[in-house]
């Protein structure tokens, strides 16, 4: 049996910056709430117009196909990661296969929210393992700003979201020490509409139905969020696991030289770091730059710690994430 490795990354964000103060001229939000409760100081939105969610992937993806170093022909497989695809249908994995050109490659699209970017690198890591592929290139894309409620109303989920883009290229490795340890997934549907988005579905309401009502109070088309009792669940489930993780490789928090989560909330970030012991130079965060882009958030995060040179060869790092459905899981890596 082989392992797999991340022998590339890269990330993309749109240009455009919107700062707090941006935001509380189209709604009754301030920045002291806004960077006390999340840590969020800006995030991009994408122009109308301009990318996409599947533009953004392909940015985030070419650059860490460069990275790893392979001709775009060598990757075998793509999973795309996002809850803010460009159609209905069919998945942005498609549009990745002809927009980067490739040939008949297969692509797997996945849907588990902020989880995605776990989910995704969990299925790139067991095609690898099973010798079925040698390059898979993952993605996480969101392109949330277009479809958020930008008035007052839906001011406690709309400040939180950013756009942004990030790809990782794994690798089949031949050394058993080296590379993905461990990947852990769970879920529980019990609690899939404390943060959803309902419509359009086929399930409860259809684009004619919300045509058809003409209602200016239908919110069933933004995403609805019960903040406090996912922030409760989160911290408890990122808790469990990342030690489950750990427990799995025998090593304890202590061991941990980079863990990276979900940017969901700094506040969240924080708790976890104090539970564990761990010192700032063992979590990164960006939620600051670039607010919480669901999918795209873990990759961007990694991209970034590996760019300003804080992870290096032989650390142990630490994916953890949680959100929507409510999914949750980590992904080990001897680097
Ligand atoms: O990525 C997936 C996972 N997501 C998460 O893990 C997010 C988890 N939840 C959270 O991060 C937090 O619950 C939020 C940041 C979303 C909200 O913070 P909170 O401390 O739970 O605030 P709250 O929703 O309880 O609202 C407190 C007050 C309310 O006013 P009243 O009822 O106390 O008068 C809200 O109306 O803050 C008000 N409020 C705002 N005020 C200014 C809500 N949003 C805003 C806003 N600006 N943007």
């Amino acid at each position: 049996m082989y392992n797999s490795r991340i022998s590339g990354l890269g990330f993309y964000v749109p240009e455009n910056v919107v700062t707090n103060d941006d935001l509380s001229k189209v709604m009754d939000t301030n920045d002291e709430w806004i960077q006390e409760r999340t840590g969020i100081k800006e995030r991009r939105h994408v122009v109308k117009g301009t990318d996409t969610t599947t533009s953004m992937g392909v940015k985030a993806a070419q650059k860490a196909i460069e990275r790893a170093g392979i001709a775009k022909e060598e990757i075998d497989f793509i999973v795309f990661a996002t809850l803010s695809p460009d159609y209905y249908f069919p998945g942005p994995g498609v549009l990745v296969q002809r927009d980067l050109g490739l040939d008949t490659v297969g692509a797997l699209d996945i849907r588990n929210q902020c989880s995605g970017f776990v989910y995704g690198i969990s299925v790139a890591d067991q095609y690898i393992k099973s010798g079925m592929y040698k390059n898979v290139l993952v993605i996480g894309s969101e392109l949330h700003s277009h479809g958020l409620d930008m008035t007052t109303r839906g001011r406690g989920v709309s400040v939180i979201f950013g756009d942004g883009a990030g790809a990782a290229v794994l690798t089949r490795e031949e050394d058993s020490s080296k590379g993905i340890l461990s990947t852990h997934l769970h879920s529980e549907g019990q609690h899939a509409e404390e943060l959803s988005l309902i419509a359009p579905g086929m399930g409860k309401r259809w684009v004619t139905d919300i045509i058809e009502d003409n209602d200016p109070e239908d919110t069933s088309y933004f995403p609805y969020m019960n903040g406090q009792f996912v922030f409760k669940n989160a911290v408890v489930r990122f808790s469990e696991v990342i030690m489950e993780g750990l427990q799995k490789n025998a090593l304890s928090p202590q061991n941990i030289d980079m863990l990276i989560p979900h940017q969901a909330n700094l506040r969240i970030s924080q708790f976890i770091q104090k539970k564990f012991g761990l010192g700032d130079d063992q979590v990164f965060n960006n939620i600051m730059k670039y607010g919480n882009t669901t999918a795209a958030s873990i990759p961007i995060a990694l991209t970034e710690a590996w760019e300003e040179g804080k992870i290096k060869e032989g650390d142990l790092v630490v994916l953890a994430a949680f959100g929507s459905g409510f999914t949750w899981g980590s992904v080990i890596i001897r680097w």
